[in-house]
């Protein structure tokens, strides 16, 4: 890129609709706004509720997927979208709280998307167990014998993770347990009120998991995601930004709006 920092950015020209950029067999479209950005990623999936009578989606938390959930809702409730066939499997959960706790992955789910729709079933990887191993074992076995992932949706942390993947997790890692960096606790401190309350340790799917999903949407938002977003779209594929590992995935595809675009 010559003379401008800015990875996404195409060149000075105003955005209107979308703009594509390939690189390293990622597609990456740039959206004037987050929600028409999250509209696309609603009509994929719609696109495989159209055309399947199964559809397994790998599903993340955050504030990143809230405006996507927000656009299935609206397609159930106005436009009849139904979602019989879908089951969702979550990315995480924090360890120590149980579904009922305002912070779980398990209450946000119901709140923003489940108690809303006709959602075959919903999988969550548990925050109370009794055996972490056995408990991942039993989430990657329920996944297979559904027949895996047909779309996986991913936000991105400040420090690169998926899921809660944080830095040093290797390509081949699978559904575990794992003690949550610095970084990722005090971001959490805004839903957490005090860094005391945000838990220390979650099970997370793996790099290994995640990319064994047949398609890949990765969504971010905002000028704070764009050094993360280019170093681990641009950069070497390297544990240290476990994001950077879907530039070897082949079907990826990357919605961000334009702010998130100008590294
Ligand atoms: P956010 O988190 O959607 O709240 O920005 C993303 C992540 O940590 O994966």
């Amino acid at each position: 890129m010559s003379g401008s920092s800015a990875l996404f950015k195409t060149d000075g020209e105003k955005v209107m609709q979308s703009s594509k950029i390939e690189r390293s067999g990622l597609q990456i479209d740039v959206f004037p706004t987050r929600e028409e950005a999250s509209a696309a990623a609603a009509d994929e999936v719609e696109a495989l509720l159209r055309k399947k009578d199964s559809v397994n989606l790998g599903l993340a938390t955050g504030s990143t997927p809230l405006p996507f959930y927000r656009e299935l809702v609206r397609r159930h409730r106005e436009e009849g979208l139904s979602f019989a066939q879908m089951e969702g499997f979550n990315l995480d959960e924090y360890e120590g709280l149980p579904p009922e706790h305002p912070e779980s992955y398990d209450s946000f789910m119901q709140q923003q998307l489940y108690a809303h729709i006709d959602a075959r079933e919903s999988h969550l990887l548990p925050g109370i167990y009794q055996n972490a191993e056995e408990a991942c074992r039993a989430y990657e076995e329920k996944i297979v014998e559904k027949g895996g992932l047909d779309w996986q949706l991913l936000g991105i942390g400040g420090n690169g993770h998926i899921g809660f993947n944080e830095p040093g997790s290797p390509v081949d890692s699978r559904t575990r347990r794992i003690e949550l960096d610095e970084r990722t606790r005090r971001d959490a401190v805004k839903q957490f009120g005090t860094l005391e309350k945000v838990p220390l340790a979650a099970l997370t799917m793996g790099i290994g998991t995640i990319l064994e999903a047949k398609r890949i949407v990765l969504m971010a938002w905002g000028a704070g995601k764009a050094g993360i977003l280019q170093k681990a779209l641009q950069g070497p594929v390297t544990a240290e930004v476990p994001a950077s590992f879907l530039q070897t995935h082949g079907n990826v595809r990357i919605l961000i709006d334009e702010e998130a675009s100008q590294g």
